[in-house]
């Protein structure tokens, strides 16, 4: 279980972070999917009372941003201001996501301390001069493994191809800089023995081990072929390779080597999300890059798996790519943020297609959850004026749900807040919702209404206080998901008055029945989740 609220207050935050994004084009449902997970994480964790930090941001330099740009006949820089301003910044604030910041990598707060970084390593000769060729991705911007390409066919018949993108790789022949990643290996092993939860899922910390096991080659941390980076500072005909420059975003977003109590404050993140493609960066490059400065290793690296559409992984360069206000216009942002983390295991790779999402839609969020709103409100209204009546007949039923709710916060908690299985932990939630459902069901008040006898009017008060508490409860749980409709639910069962605003609401006091009081003002708002328009012709 979680700390609690004063505990936390003086003490580290949880800090979660997001990858910092490619700004070589616009996002896409992927870029958004991790994003998502992270507000809901960080959403969770705040309503435990937690002190959060919640970083995301976008990665600049590298070749692959200044090819894009110079496509596009503008300065990397140009370009990069331009996609973070009408693109990233804006999707993020269209999808409710409520980061602490954002940061790019072309900022100065970053590439000062980058230089002193790498300086740093060099001086204690953790850093070399050496030479390197071998077959390079721009799209991961990576040298691969001969081992680990595919054979083109078709129009690229003849050539190596990214085992990722499915393009021909590039024969790359630098002197350069290099980081003695060598060494770090049996370190490596030992932080992932002693902690098996550093990389998650199981399937990804089994891929990090036996990749570590086959023996690490020494990275090279230089590149002399192009100029858009941050300077090597003891040799400014090299820049620093982008993904060392783009992993130390989550130290220096934070204050190092700037603000060492803010640092001590946040840093290491408890949880970095990345997708499965950047797991390696993050599980093996990114500790031994702190343990060779003596700094704290994160609390756990966990991936992602790919969204498919049409059996592809969506991505940038494969033309799968569909724009997250594609859906929105349709489903509207809290079913989006819903949808994909309800519908797919996180961890593990998943299909998106809009008839799962109408489907999922139709039978969760508009049948189960908001029919069952808008019958309680409806009916509170109908028999007692819209004034919360008190519960004065609790029998085995009631007891029922309120054993169901103690059982859905303490599964959603552990599901959602520790394991980030938030399929799972929104499943316990809307079986929650069902047992509600159920109990109206099978109690009838609307017939129970009929019995104009005070034994009757006392049930009738009883079932429909029930309804709406646990109603209460629900709104509370999903406001890390959901926060507009969760927003919505709470003002119609004139929640704020009593309980205050819905964010400040604790995970754990979700589960104290008898919170929402009786004399409440219920009203009946518009859907919650309205029948969804004819899908547009395609
Ligand atoms: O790799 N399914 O940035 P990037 C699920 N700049 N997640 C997906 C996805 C898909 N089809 N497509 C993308 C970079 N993602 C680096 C990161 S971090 C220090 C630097 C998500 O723009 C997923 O989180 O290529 C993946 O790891 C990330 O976007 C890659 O974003
Ligand atoms: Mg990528």
């Amino acid at each position: 279980m979680a700390a609690t609220g004063s505990e936390q207050q003086g003490g580290k935050a949880y800090y979660v972070s997001t990858p910092i994004y490619y700004v070589n084009d616009a996002p896409h449902l992927g870029h958004a999917y991790t994003t998502v997970a992270g507000d809901v994480l960080t959403r969770w964790h705040r309503q435990r009372g937690e002190k959060v930090w919640f970083l995301t941001g976008s990665d600049e330099h590298g070749q692959k941003v200044m090819r894009t740009a110079e496509s596009k006949g503008l300065s990397p820089q140009e370009w990069c201001d331009k996609l973070v301003e009408e693109a990233w910044k804006p999707l993020w604030e269209h999808l409710d996501i409520a980061n602490d910041d954002f940061i790019r990598t072309t900022e100065k707060r970053h590439t000062v301390r980058v230089q002193e970084f790498v300086q740093d390593l060099y001086d204690k000769g953790e850093i070399y001069k050496g030479g390197y060729e071998g077959p390079y991705c721009v799209g991961c911007e990576e040298y691969k493994l001969s081992g680990e390409l595919l054979d083109g066919e078709g129009e690229y018949a003849g050539e190596k191809l990214c085992p990722i993108h499915k393009r021909p790789v590039e024969i790359l022949k630098e002197e350069n800089y290099f980081f003695r990643l060598s060494e770090y290996g049996p370190r490596l092993l030992e932080l992932y023995e002693s902690r098996p939860d550093f990389v998650q899922p199981e399937s990804a910390r089994n891929e990090v081990v036996s990749f570590v096991r086959q023996g690490l080659q020494d990275l090279s941390i230089s590149r002399s072929t192009f100029a858009w980076g941050v300077k090597v500072p003891w040799d400014d005909k090299h820049v620093i390779y982008v993904w060392i420059d783009a992993l130390l975003n989550y130290a220096t977003a934070v204050g190092y080597g700037a603000d060492q109590e803010r640092f001590d404050a946040t840093f290491p993140a408890d949880v970095h999300l990345v997708g499965k493609d950047i797991l390696r960066f993050h599980a093996i490059i990114w500790p031994a890059m702190l343990m060779a400065q003596v700094l704290p290793v994160p609390g756990r690296v966990f991936a992602n798996g790919w969204l498919m559409v049409g059996g592809e992984k969506m991505s940038k360069s494969n033309l799968t790519g569909i724009k997250p206000q594609d859906l929105t216009s349709h489903f509207g942002v809290d079913a989006y943020r819903w949808y994909f983390l309800r519908a797919i295991a996180y961890g593990q790779d998943g299909s998106f297609s809009w008839e799962d999402f109408s489907a999922r839609y139709t039978s969760e969020l508009a049948n189960d959850f908001g029919n069952l709103a808008s019958r309680v409100t409806a009916m509170v209204g109908k028999y007692f004026g819209g004034v919360l009546p008190e519960a004065t007949a609790d029998g085995p039923a009631e007891t029922a749900v309120h054993e169901g709710l103690t059982k859905a916060v303490a599964e959603a908690d552990r599901r959602i807040g520790e394991e980030l299985d938030f399929s799972g932990g929104i499943a316990a939630i809307f079986d929650f919702i069902r047992q509600v459902n159920g109990y109206l069901t099978e109690q009838e008040p609307w017939k129970v209404a009929k019995d104009k006898s005070d034994a009757g009017q006392a049930r009738l008060a009883t079932i429909l206080y029930t309804a709406a508490e646990s109603l209460r409860a629900v709104a509370v749980l999903l406001n890390p998901v959901m926060p507009a409709s969760s927003q919505k639910l709470w003002d119609s069962l004139g929640a704020e008055a009593s309980l205050g605003a819905l964010a400040d609401q604790p995970v754990a006091g979700a589960a104290e029945w008898g919170r929402l009081p009786a004399g409440a003002t219920v009203t009946k708002g518009a859907a919650l989740f309205p029948r969804l328009e004819e899908q547009p012709a395609q």
